[in-house]
Parts: C-alpha cells; structure tokens; sequence
C-alpha cells in the first residue's frame, strides 16, 4: 500500500476523487465515489484517450439503455449465473471476496481459476480467518452481482452490469448501417453496475462504474483471416499464458505473429483486439515495465469466453489489476439472444446464414484513471509532483502575473484570454508567491506554467516552466500558441 494514503489524501485535497459517497451521510457508502473539479476534467480525458483509440481502429460508437428487463439477463446468462466467490465471518458477519482475501493476505498464491471447495481447502491450509475480528470463515458461496430495480410498476428488471450485451442487441441494426458487411466494430462507453462484495479498493472496485467496450463483430471463419493483422504483427506485447502461470512463470514480449505461430494466441483478429487494448495503456503513457496480458485460466473464463486475457497493471497500492480485458465470445451472445428474443440473429456468409462471432475488448475508465494517478505521483525534497502526460492533463496551463501590480494582472488576463480562445485549458492565478503558485501547479499536475514579467511589457515575451524539469524558458506571445501545442505533445525539450 506503498504511498496509497498520502496519494488518497492529495486526491481529496485537489478535488480529484471524493468518497465514498454520500460522505455526509454516515461517511458514503464503500463502492461509490465523487469525482471532484480536476477528476472530473482528468476522467473526460482519459475517456476521449480511450474513444480516439476505438475510432483509429475502426470502431463506431453507439449508445444503448443502462437499464434492461430480465429477460435481456436471462438470455445473457448473467442472470444466476454472474456470481462472484463469498464468504462470510461466522462471528461477526463480515462478508469477503474469498480471491481477493486470499490474494491479499497471500500475494503469491495462484487463486484464479480455482473451484468453490479449493477455494475452502486453500483457507483451511493457509488458516485465513476473518480479517476482521479473527473469526472463522464460512464455506464459499456464490453471490449474485446483479443490481434489480423495477420498470412502471411491477416488471422486474435490471442494471446493467456491462455495456457488451446491450451493445449486442442491435446487431442486425448495424448490419445494416455497415451495408450488410462484416467484420465490422461498435463501441460503448458508459455505466454499468456491480453489487461487489465489500469493495474497499476506492475506484478500482467500484459499485458503478465506466466501461468503455469494443466489440468487433466477424465470421468464424474469418477470425483468422484479418486482412488488418499484417499493420500488427509486428507489436510485441508481454505476455503470459495460464501454463507459464502455473509454473510461476513471467510474461515473455511476443510479437503477435510469433504469438499466432506458437497458436499462443487463438487467431489473427483477436491478437489485433488485444494490441487496441495494449494502444490505450500506451496512449495514456502507462509504464510498460508495470504491464502484462494475463491469460484465463480455462476455467477461469467467464461463461461466454473461448478464450481470455486481462491487461494488467502493477499498481503500488494492489498489486497487479486488470485495467482491460480482452475475450472471444464466440457466437455465445447473439445465439442466446436469437433464442430467448426468438428473432433471426443470423445473415448472410456466402450461401448460408450464420450468427458471427464477437471479440470484445473491455477497459474501466476509473481504473485508468487511478493507474495514471497512482504512476503520475512523485515526491521530490522539495515539492510533490503529479507527473501527468500533457495530453490528458486536467490543466494545461497556468497563467501568473509575476506581481499583482504594475500592469501585470492586466496583461496576464491578456494572455490567459488568448490561450482561452486557442482552446487550452488554461488557469489564471495570482494568489501568493510565484513559488507557491508552482508548486500549487505541480500537486495539480499542470504541465506548464506562464508568468508575465516587467519585461513582458517592454518585449512581449513571457517565461514557460516546464513541471517535470522545471526548466523555464522564454517564449514571444505570438509564438506561443505554436510553441504550447509541440509541448504539449512532448515535441519539446526542456
Ligand atoms: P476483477 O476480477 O478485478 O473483478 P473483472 O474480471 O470482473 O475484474 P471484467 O468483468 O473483465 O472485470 O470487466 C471489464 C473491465 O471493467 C475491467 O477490466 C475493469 O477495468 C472494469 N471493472 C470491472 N469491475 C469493476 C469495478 N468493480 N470497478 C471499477 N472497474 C471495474
Ligand atoms: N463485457 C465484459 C465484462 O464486463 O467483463
């Protein structure tokens, strides 16, 4: 949990991340969180990083109900079927996610993919007991995450608890907005809800939270034969699969067509759904050492999944979390809804009529959002700093008068408009010393900041600080929107 207080402390004092919500009614309640002013502004960011990724790679996005009836569940099979592992204190009641217990009290232990009763067997070996009042553990039992409510008066329905099915459900309306062709690729961003068992990782296990879900619709036989794969067969991702898992192994950088040669990897589109997958995590500037694709257990998968890998990320603060899962659902989802809607979910392939299948990928905003966190944190002697890629940054720029006298205010507003009207997300701030003006700028991960000098008046030039060097240089104003958009794209050495 190394730093997690202190960053949890500066998150709520920058009006990052507030919570657990309602906080002024009993102290919230755990899975549910606020996003303050900066998070608001960082999460947006980082969602419209994920959005770019998708509609580079051909994906179009749609936007479907949060809410569905239980028939839509039943056919899913999330209905009774999408459990998460319990078990309860017998003392005191407390309830855990028997994985997630072991894993933390255990961080070496394999727990994926394991049955109810060697879930019981791995308890009894390692004497796990309630981790809050020491009091024995119940067998484990399965508990349902799905949220109900009720639509008008009395028909049962429920909330969503991925974006992927309701994406599903309009597929023969794409079919033919893509003029009845496939392969071809939606995408959702949105809600979806989960009653977590005791969540208490702040938002990387939330009750409500963002996912932003690809879903590539293609033939079976054409899972092999993706004409785009040769753009990525190149790409070398970390990966390990459940064998090397099982002998403790660790990821092995594999280039997606070594991957399809060794048959690591299932098929060509597939590998390329877990290079987009890989894209976003680059994109947000994740460091690759801190990365590794996961693979499934076999049974491990969800009940939809031919194959599965999660794109994990070492945190400080948890260890590795999964930020994006990749599956191959197979012709699983269109079938189950052909069958319980008892429409024709099938089209045309050639001379006969076939149901495709779906490759997903499967990334949490709010995760993204506490990985950049967590990475972008650094304590200096002299200063903390929250290191965010400029691009995603909630402010861009901050613009100081050096003094708020002598004409300087005056011209800084100048400059502070300006950079408005060229569409930065700009700060105008003249409380304090300039030197805590910075390091206010630097706990906010601001990238860059502007100060207007005596000189400014005299040369219309103003002085640039870069946050992570600190470096400052002199820039003329009519350059300076030029000289901000390199920055900001990392083109400039400081
Ligand atoms: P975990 O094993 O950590 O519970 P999961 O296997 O349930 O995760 P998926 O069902 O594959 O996760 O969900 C897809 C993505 O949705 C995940 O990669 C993650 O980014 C996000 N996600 C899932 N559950 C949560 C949650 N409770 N809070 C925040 N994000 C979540
Ligand atoms: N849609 C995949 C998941 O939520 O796991």
């Amino acid at each position: 949990m190394k730093n997690y207080d202190k960053i949890t402390s500066l998150f709520k004092r920058k009006g990052y991340v507030w919570g657990p919500s309602p906080e002024i009614y009993e102290g919230g309640v755990a899975g549910f969180y606020d996003l303050g002013p900066l998070g608001a502004m960082l999460f947006n960011n980082i969602e419209n990083t994920v959005r770019a990724v998708y509609f580079e790679n051909n994906y179009y996005e749609i936007k479907a109900p949060l809410i569905m009836p239980s028939k839509v569940w039943e056919a899913s099979g999330h209905l009774g079927g999408f459990t998460d592992p319990l078990t309860k204190c017998t003392k005191c009641g407390a309830v855990f996610r028997v994985d997630k217990l072991i894993k933390e009290l255990h961080p070496k232990e394999i727990v994926d993919g394991l049955t109810y009763k060697e879930y019981d067997k791995k308890i009894e070996d390692l004497s796990i007991k309630c981790a809050s009042c020491k009091g024995p553990l119940s067998k484990t039992v399965p508990q349902d995450m799905m949220l109900k409510t009720t639509i008008g008066l009395d028909e049962e329905a429920y909330l969503r608890p991925e974006t992927a099915t309701t994406t599903y459900l309009q597929f023969k309306r794409y079919y033919e907005f893509f003029r009845n062709k496939l392969p071809f690729g939606v995408y959702q961003i949105g809600t979806a809800f989960r009653n977590e068992i005791s969540p208490r990782n702040g938002l990387i296990r939330k009750r409500e939270f963002t996912q932003a879900e690809a879903q590539l619709f293609i033939f079976k036989s054409d899972k092999n034969k993706y004409s785009e794969f040769k753009d990525f067969e190149k790409i070398k991702l970390p990966l390990l699969t459940w064998k090397e898992q099982d002998k403790k192994g660790k990821p092995k950088k594999t280039s997606l067509k070594e991957a399809i040669k060794g048959k690591i990897i299932q098929n060509k589109a597939y590998a390329v759904s877990l290079a987009v997958g890989y894209q976003i995590a680059m994109e947000l500037g994740l460091d690759e050492k801190r990365l590794r694709y996961r693979q499934h257990y076999p049974n491990e998968r969800a009940f939809y999944a031919l194959d599965a890998w999660d794109l994990e990320y070492k945190t400080d603060s948890f260890g590795w979390v999964e930020i994006c899962g990749v599956h191959d659902r197979s012709d699983y989802d269109l079938k189950q809804h052909a069958k319980y809607s008892g429409k024709d979910l099938r089209v045309k392939h050639g001379r006969k009529k076939e149901v495709p299948h779906i490759l997903e990928i499967a990334a949490g905003i709010e995760r993204l959002v506490f990985t950049v966190l967590e990475q972008a944190y650094d304590e200096e002697k002299r200063r903390t700093v929250l290191r965010l890629l400029p691009s995603i940054a909630p402010i861009q720029l901050k613009i100081f008068p050096l003094v708020s006298k002598d004409g300087l205010p005056e011209k800084a507003k100048n400059v502070y408009e300006l950079m408005l009207n060229e569409d930065f997300f700009a700060e105008y701030d003249e409380s304090g010393s300039i030197g805590r003006r910075y390091r206010r700028a630097d706990e906010e991960g601001v990238p860059f900041c502007i100060t207007i000098d005596h000189d400014t008046l005299e040369d219309e030039s103003v002085t640039v600080r870069d946050r992570d060097t600190m470096k400052q240089v002199r820039v003329k104003i009519n350059e300076l929107e030029d000289f901000l958009e390199e920055a900001i794209e990392g083109d400039i050495d400081f």
